[in-house]
């Protein structure tokens, strides 16, 4: 079992900021509380909501960590008491309030999943934030159904690219727009079955032409912006639009006629602030549902770059280019 020191390195936001704001600091090696894991992180998922806590834009939950980093897979090396699931020894990758960003993380017993033997600890990594967001938001809250059509904004996305593996998987026709042909492409080597390139076309016109005249029967959007009213054009009636950011603009002006025609149902949700017994919830049931494909093999995220956990900025500025494809992880 790996020692514990009382000190690591972590990544921290002094001041908010440009990716230079992420800051390596010694920070105390966290003790674990009652339900809780300590894990010796081995890779730590980045993600866009890690931005936005960099940039100061994103409220804490309370009891979450200041450090950021929502995911983390790796050893467990100390259990607080009532734990049940897991002992030291055990591998697991987690949800976490925060912290990832760090040699060492709390994990909340019930937002952790056992490592299948042959994932690399690297991809259990980027696994837990998107599955858990996609799973909630085009499954439950969505409720997408076999042969429904699913279009995914941001295709190439990790959260685009979770939709993609997750919809196919449980039968849906996937359609993605993305924001270049090379993202396209990604996006249809991953399984999708139209990618839109919506700076060539536009998306409402090809949903149409795909769906022929239909619509899509549920659509999954972080734009926000003007695609508010072009998503109640593209989706079909009794259709469901779900909202999970809104990257170009969360005030817009709605056309509740076309909601009322088409009969659509609108909603989002944010994975973050919820408690830790929604939380639990969900992943038992991705465990249940989602986790025998990951066992197999048949589910793998979609991996972009990995980066040494000092070189957080490095991550930061690559997911700022515009150029990432899937997802990023860092190493401690
Ligand atoms: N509600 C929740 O619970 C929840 C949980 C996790 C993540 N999220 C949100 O879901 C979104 C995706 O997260 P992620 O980690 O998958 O992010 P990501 O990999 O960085 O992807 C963001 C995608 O958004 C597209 N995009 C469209 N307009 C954009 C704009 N104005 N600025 C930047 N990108 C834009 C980009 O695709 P193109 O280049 O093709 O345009 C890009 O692929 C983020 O907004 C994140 O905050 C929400």
């Amino acid at each position: 079992m790996p020692a514990i020191p009382a000190t690591m390195t972590a990544i921290a936001v002094p001041t908010p900021g440009g990716p230079e704001a992420l800051t390596p600091v010694e920070s105390p090696v966290p003790v674990p509380g009652p339900g809780r894991l300590l894990i010796k992180v081995a890779a730590a998922g980045v993600n866009r909501p890690d931005a936005l806590q960099r940039q100061g834009r994103y409220t804490l939950p309370p009891n979450a960590s200041p450090l950021p980093g929502l995911e983390a897979a790796g050893e467990v090396v100390a259990v607080g008491p009532g734990v049940t699931r897991f002992g030291v020894g055990a591998m697991v990758t987690a949800l976490l309030n925060g912290g990832g960003y760090a040699e060492f993380a709390l994990v909340e017993e019930g937002a952790a999943l056992p490592v299948p033997a042959g994932l690399p600890l690297a991809e259990a990594a980027a696994i837990p934030e998107t599955f858990f967001t996609v799973w909630h938001n085009v499954f439950q809250r969505g409720g997408l159904k076999a042969g429904e059509t699913l279009l995914v904004h941001g295709g190439s996305s990790g959260i685009g690219t979770t939709a993609i593996l997750l919809g196919k998987a449980f039968g849906a026709t996937v359609v993605v727009t993305a924001g270049s042909p090379d993202k396209c492409a990604a996006c249809m080597k991953l399984g999708a079955d139209h990618a839109v390139d919506y700076r060539a076309e536009d998306f409402v016109a090809a949903v149409s032409r795909i769906t022929e005249g239909k619509g899509a029967d549920l659509i999954l959007d972080m734009v926000g912006g003007a695609y508010v009213g072009r998503n109640m054009e593209a989706v079909a009636f009794d259709g469901r639009i779900v909202q999970i950011a809104f990257l170009e603009g969360g005030e817009v002006p709605v056309n509740l006629g076309k909601l009322m025609l088409k009969r659509l149902t609108w909603t989002g949700s944010m994975l973050r602030p919820r408690t830790n017994a929604f939380k639990a919830a969900l992943r038992a049931e991705i465990e249940a549902k989602v986790w025998p494909l990951v066992t197999a093999g048949r589910v793998r995220p979609v991996m972009d770059r990995t980066f040494p956990l000092k070189d957080a900025a490095a991550a930061h500025r690559r997911m700022e280019s515009g150029e990432l494809i899937g997802k990023m992880v860092l190493i401690p």
